[in-house]
């Protein structure tokens, strides 16, 4: 089997691209691979290889530097010598930005950059397969505190929290469009946090909403909220071994279901042992977001509601040297906020049929062994771009 995979420098693709290198019906791998910042892309994927100390196969791994917003993609990939033999196409690569800022970027990337792969894609004379990486999350924001199933999307009529979800929502129903039923393989992983394993993960995606949560301490959230979260470990093994199974259907939620879920409540407790000098966590509603806004602007009525947590306040005073640093923090982490209220758990059970892989850890119980790396997080900084 050849392989040609986008998106291998990123936090999920990253994972996949090591896991694949392990299979032995797996002869090439091409990883689509922006050169970055100078450095070649073969270096890149070094880099993916030696975070977890995993062998890179050279003769194995071959990078074709690229970039999915090329103007000229289709044609370069068509006419590249070593690409003529793919037969499984895994398309991970995406722009998950949830700032509007980035709405034109995550157009181009995930809509335009995927149709390129897919005109190319569509002239193999060999391709069995097309994986595409989508996300559970394009059932929209209509849908609240329940099971949701894979035939349920793609809607074209839900409303999205984000153009990130309504790009891979309308990513998946292009699909349809250039390949027939029987060559695509549509993959919806939930929320991908952290790593089940006790090691650095490849990504602070996610992970940091949880550590500005676990800075703030009053948050404006429903603690029961079910959360459908997975480690990424889990994600990609998952994945992968929909590739190599008897599959009975072209998607397949990659999630915790309603058995593995987690809560707000539930995290926050797995983890506030380890940082014992902060403030209990606190829940409140999500009306409050306001005034901790105007709190940040120093424009708080005396009145608020918020008064009625000095201890929070105080703390805050303490930690944030410009109360600014709340203004970016909560205008990077309210989407995320949505986000965990809609409540949405993804049912798994075609997952768990048609694989052996098993439920994943609830990530109340993996998030122990990570929780160390909540503090080195530049929680800032990601919530910036969010
Ligand atoms: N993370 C989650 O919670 C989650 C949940 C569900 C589904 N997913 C899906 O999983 C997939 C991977 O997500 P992720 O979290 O791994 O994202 P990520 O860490 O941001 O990685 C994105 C990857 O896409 C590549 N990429 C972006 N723009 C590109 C371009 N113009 N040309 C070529 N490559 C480009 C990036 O390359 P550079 O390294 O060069 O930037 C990187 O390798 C996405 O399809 C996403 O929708 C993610």
């Amino acid at each position: 089997m050849n392989v040609f995979i986008t998106g291998s420098t990123g936090f999920l693709g990253g994972e996949l691209l090591v896991d694949l290198s392990k299979r032995k019906e797996v002869d090439k791998i091409f990883c689509l691979v922006r050169a970055k910042a100078g450095e070649k892309a073969i270096d890149r994927l070094k880099k993916v290889f030696d975070l977890h100390g995993d062998f890179i196969d050279e003769k194995k791994i071959i990078p074709i530097e690229g970039d999915l917003t090329q103007n000229d993609l289709v044609e370069y990939l068509s006419t590249h010598k070593l690409l003529g033999d793919v037969n499984v196409i895994l398309h991970s690569a995406a722009d998950t930005n949830f700032s509007s800022i980035y709405d034109d970027i995550v157009e181009q990337i995930n809509i335009h950059g995927l149709e390129r792969i897919l005109k190319w894609g569509k002239q193999l004379k060999n391709l069995e397969t097309f994986t595409y990486v989508g996300t559970a999350t394009i059932c929209g924001m209509d849908i609240k505190n329940r099971v949701i199933k894979e035939d349920e999307s793609p809607n074209e009529s839900v409303k999205h929290l984000v153009k990130y979800t309504q790009t891979k929502m309308r990513g998946e129903i292009i699909l349809h469009t250039y390949l027939p039923e029987e060559k695509i393989l549509i993959v919806r992983p939930s929320i991908i946090m952290g790593d089940s394993r006790p090691w650095v993960p490849r990504s602070y995606v996610i992970m940091w909403a949880l550590a500005a949560i676990n800075l703030l301490r009053l948050v404006p959230i429903n603690p029961n909220a079910q959360l459908d979260i997975i480690p990424v470990d889990y994600a990609s093994k998952g994945i992968i071994a929909l590739l190599f199974s008897k599959r009975k259907y072209s998607v397949y939620h990659v999630s915790s279901g309603a058995e593995s879920a987690s809560s707000p409540l539930k995290a926050t407790q797995a983890i506030e042992h380890y940082f014992p000098h902060r403030p209990e966590f606190n829940f409140v509603g999500r009306e409050l977001i306001r005034e901790i806004k105007l709190w940040a602007r120093k424009k708080l009525n005396g009145n608020s509601v918020l008064k009625n947590y000095p201890e929070h306040l105080n703390y805050w005073d303490d930690i944030f040297d410009d109360a600014t640093d709340l203004r970016i923090l909560m205008g990077g982490l309210e989407p995320y906020l949505d986000f965990i209220e809609l409540g949405q758990t993804f049912d798994n059970s075609r997952l768990l049929e048609d694989t052996n892989i098993g439920l994943p850890e609830p990530a109340h119980e993996y998030m122990k062994r990570s929780a160390h790396y909540l503090d080195k997080i530049d929680i800032f900084a990601a919530a910036l771009a969010p």
